[in-house]
């Protein structure tokens, strides 16, 4: 049976969803199944509309914690929120306090993807500090590392770095996601396949139960 990834967004003006659909493609390559699933919303109607945000994104599921027990492998896509992840992913896996005291996701893989506004505004520090996150849970952190050439280029603007792939929305949101970082997107999708096949079948979380 093909792995299971969920890939756990949370979204607002669709550039991590962007990614999303890229790295969904990757992993479906590599063998996966992949569920994109949303983190709910927390903020009020009126703040969303100061923020100008478009309606969700009903297409995409909400993601339901007893889902995400069932993973073979999780991949985050973090929007950055003053260099970190949204309180919408944090309160998300606030909830998970049963799943941790299981172990149901210890020696699973994982791995992050990144949104930010600006070049500086945090790509990596939101991955670095999500890591704890996985750690708790016993998780395996899957960072990209320098596995695809992609990464090396240094002739055009590009988000992500070995944590993970990666886009700049700029500093009003019109920025979508380039090509180069679609590929590098892909290219994450498909390693992790790689990665997480490996730990399924070789049941690395035995060991807890
Ligand atoms: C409250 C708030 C804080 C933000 N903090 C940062 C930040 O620290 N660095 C940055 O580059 N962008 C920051 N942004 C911009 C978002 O990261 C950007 O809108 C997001 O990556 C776009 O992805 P999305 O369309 O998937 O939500 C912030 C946006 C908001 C609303």
């Amino acid at each position: 049976m093909a792995p299971k990834i969920y890939i756990v967004i949370y979204s607002l003006y669709g550039h991590i969803t962007a990614v999303a659909r890229e790295i969904e493609a990757g992993l479906k390559e590599g063998g996966c199944d992949v569920v994109i699933c949303r983190a709910p919303e927390l903020l009020s109607a009126e703040i969303l509309e100061k923020m100008h945000a478009p309606p969700a994104d009903e297409s995409i599921p909400l993601c339901t914690v007893a889902d995400l027990a069932g993973a073979d492998g999780i991949i985050f896509g973090l929007s950055t929120r003053f260099g970190m992840a949204t309180a919408q992913l944090k309160s998300l896996w606030d909830s998970t306090g049963g799943m941790w005291q299981a172990g149901a996701l210890v020696g699973k893989p994982a791995g992050v993807f990144v949104s930010t506004a600006t070049q500086q505004g945090g790509q990596e520090t939101a991955a670095v500090t999500w890591i704890s996150q996985l750690t708790h849970h016993g998780m395996i952190f899957v960072p990209m590392g320098y596995t695809t050439p992609l990464l090396f280029g240094m002739d055009e603007i590009r988000g992500g770095s070995p944590y993970g792939a990666g886009t700049y929305a700029g500093a009003d949101g019109s920025r979508m996601p380039s090509q180069l970082e679609k590929d590098i997107a892909q290219h994450q999708g498909k390693y992790f396949a790689g990665v997480a096949t490996a730990l399924r079948d070789g049941e690395a979380h035995r060991y807890f139960k």
